[in-house]
Parts: C-alpha cells; structure tokens; sequence
C-alpha cells in the first residue's frame, strides 16, 4: 500500500522540526529554543487568531442559514426539535453548548457507502466522534494540567486535576490517564486517514501535518515524563520566567525538552493559518450560531432597494471635462 505523497511530506516535515530543535539544543543555541522561539510562536498564535477571527466578524451575513435537523417550530400541535432546530437565541446557545462540548452533530453524522449491487447503505461514524471527543477533551485536560509549570503557587484545581488524572496509581511517576488516551485517540485519527482508501485519497499535508506535530508532542511529552527524565525544577525556572517577562535559562534541562517546547511553538505558530482554526471559527459560524426564525420573523437583505448607487449622470457631471478632451462623446454638453 503507498501512502501517498501528502503523507511522506508531513512526515518529513515534522522529522525535520525535531531534528532542528536538537541541533540547535545540541549547540547550545537554548536562549533561541526556549525564549524567542516561543515567545514568537505565542505572538504569532494570539495576533493571527485575533486578525482572522476579526476578518472573519466582519463578513456581513445578510440571511439566517443555521442547519435544520429537526422539525422546525411551526403549529402548536406540531412538536418542535428545540436543539436541532432552535427558534430562539437560548435554543441556538444550547445547541452550541452540545455542538462545542459534546461534537452533537457528529454524533448524529452518518456515512454512506456503496455497497454490493450497486446500493447506496447509510451507516452510523460513531468510532469518529469516539475518539474525536477523547482526542480534543484529553488534549484540553493535558494543558490545563501543564498550568502546574506556568503558575506558583500551583492552584489546588490543578492538583485535583492531577490527583484524578493518576487515580489508579501506576507506576513512578503516576501515570496519566489522559496520556494513555490521548495517544490512543490521535493514533486512531491519523489510522483511518491511512487505511480508509477515501480518506486517504483526499487528505492533504495540511491534514497529516497536525496530526504528526501532535503526536510529536504527545509523544515527546510522555518520553520526558516517563522514560528520560528531564530537570522538572530547571523547566519550571524557565517557564516562570517566560510567564514573568524575566526569561532566563537554567543550566542542563534536556534535549527532550527542547524539542517538545520547540514541536509546541511550531503548533501554536502554525494554528491561526491552519484548519485547527475551527477552534475558533466554530462560534462564529451562522449555520450554528442563529436561531431558524426564517418563517416567524421578516428579514430584509440590508443590501436591498434603497441602495445608494452612482448613476451615468453623476459620472458624467464629474467627468465630462476630461471626457471632452478625451474625444470621448457626452451625453449633456
Ligand atoms: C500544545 C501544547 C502541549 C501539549 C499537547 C503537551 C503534551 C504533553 C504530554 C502529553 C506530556 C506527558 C505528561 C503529561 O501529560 O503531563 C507532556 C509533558 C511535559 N510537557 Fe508538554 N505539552 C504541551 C505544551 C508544553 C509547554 C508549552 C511546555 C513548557 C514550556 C511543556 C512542558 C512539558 C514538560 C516539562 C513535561 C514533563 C512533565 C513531567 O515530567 O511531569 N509542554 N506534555
């Protein structure tokens, strides 16, 4: 089976990155891995997010196009689907609440196949939305947990956190749940793109190269817990002192680290120009984010009649002199 060349891309890309990170690591280049280079990365991530997500507010949406999938509200004795098809700004809430937090509509998504015969067969994607909420809800507990590096004193939500995280005590040092999952969830993703011949066949770099970046990290991150430990007191010096403005770098922290730090900058660098965006373009999207009041309520394109236009008139009046010594003919003399 070839993997395709969109594949071999992404994965020569991310070789590439950390290979850099332990070069410049091994050459004693620290002050750029752990200082600029992230600083940067979180420059570039905070900017593009606010610039796209402005470009994006600015887009006039002139009707309302929220998805319908359910009965609409209509006759009293007509039962309506309030979530999936929401009448008002609270339905639209509480469905943007299952939407973010549960994925609902990839829940409910199906997938069709051609089978035997030909015969078109509708089956249920319930393995996707499995590990997609596995993926993106370990993800978000695993920073939350790396805030322990970012604040002193360590809040104690974090500890619970942690203490939940470890509960079945495995292993020195405990082992998290979420690690196991995370992996074994974004494992999973990047599979089906592989050995589903559809997938396969319309993924691109801009899909495979995430999803290696993250399993780097993932799997950086669990090397340097687990397997090569690095100096956790050195990490948090620098940390602290990238959060308090006062960067410095402690002496013999581990390339390790530096190639996870250097794999999450090139992440948050790469975020606001990618399709990971959808992090924020899910809460600005009007098939999701408006209530279906299409029928109860008029809505007037603000763009119809009146509409101030510049009339041949007007163009004439303000151009005629040049259009005279153009030789070009006018209207009015
Ligand atoms: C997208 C962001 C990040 C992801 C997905 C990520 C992922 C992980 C994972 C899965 C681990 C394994 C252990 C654990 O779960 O705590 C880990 C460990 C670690 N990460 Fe990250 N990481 C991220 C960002 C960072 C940043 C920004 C830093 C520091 C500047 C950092 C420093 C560390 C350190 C020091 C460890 C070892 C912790 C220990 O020994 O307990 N990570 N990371």
């Amino acid at each position: 089976m070839s993997f395709g060349l969109s594949f071999w891309v992404s994965l020569i890309g991310v070789a590439a990155l950390v290979l850099i990170a332990y070069l410049g690591a091994e050459a004693n280049l620290s002050y750029l891995f752990g200082v600029i280079i992230p600083y940067a990365a979180f420059a570039i991530f905070i900017g593009g997010i606010i610039y796209r997500v402005l470009k994006w507010a600015a887009r006039p949406v002139p009707f309302r196009i929220p998805t319908t999938a359910g009965q609409e509200k209509s006759f009293p004795w007509i039962k309506q689907n309030k979530i999936d098809n929401p009448s008002t700004a609270l339905g639209a809430f509480v469905r943007m609440v299952f939407e973010v937090l549960l994925f609902r509509s990839l829940f409910r998504n199906t997938r069709s196949e051609l089978t035997g015969g030909p015969k078109l067969s509708y089956a249920s994607a319930k393995w996707l939305w499995m590990a997609g909420l596995a993926f993106h809800w370990t993800f978000l507990i695993i920073l939350v947990r790396h805030l322990r590096l970012f604040l002193e004193p360590v809040p104690s939500s974090i500890k619970i956190v942690e203490s939940l995280d470890s509960f079945f005590q495995v292993g020195v040092p405990l082992l998290y749940l979420t690690d196991v999952i995370f992996l074994l969830a974004v494992t999973y993703l990047l599979l089906r793109r592989i050995f589903i011949p559809i997938l396969r066949y319309i993924s691109l770099p801009a899909d495979y190269f995430p999803l290696f970046l993250i399993i780097g990290i993932g799997a950086t991150g669990v090397l340097t817990r687990y397997f090569f430990k690095v100096n956790v007191v050195g990490v948090k010096e620098l940390t602290m002192g990238l959060v308090t403005l006062s960067p410095k770098i402690p002496e013999g922290i581990g390339v390790l680290f530096y190639i996870h730090l250097f794999l999450v900058s090139m992440l948050f660098a790469y975020f606001p120009f990618s399709k990971l965006m959808h992090m924020a373009g899910v809460f600005l999207s009007p098939t999701r984010n408006l209530a279906n009041t299409n029928r109860m309520e008029m809505h007037v394109n603000p763009w119809n009649y009146p509409v101030k236009v510049h009339t041949y008139e007007e163009y004439e009046d303000e151009f005629r002199e040049f259009m005279k010594d153009a030789g070009i003919p006018v209207e009015k003399e």
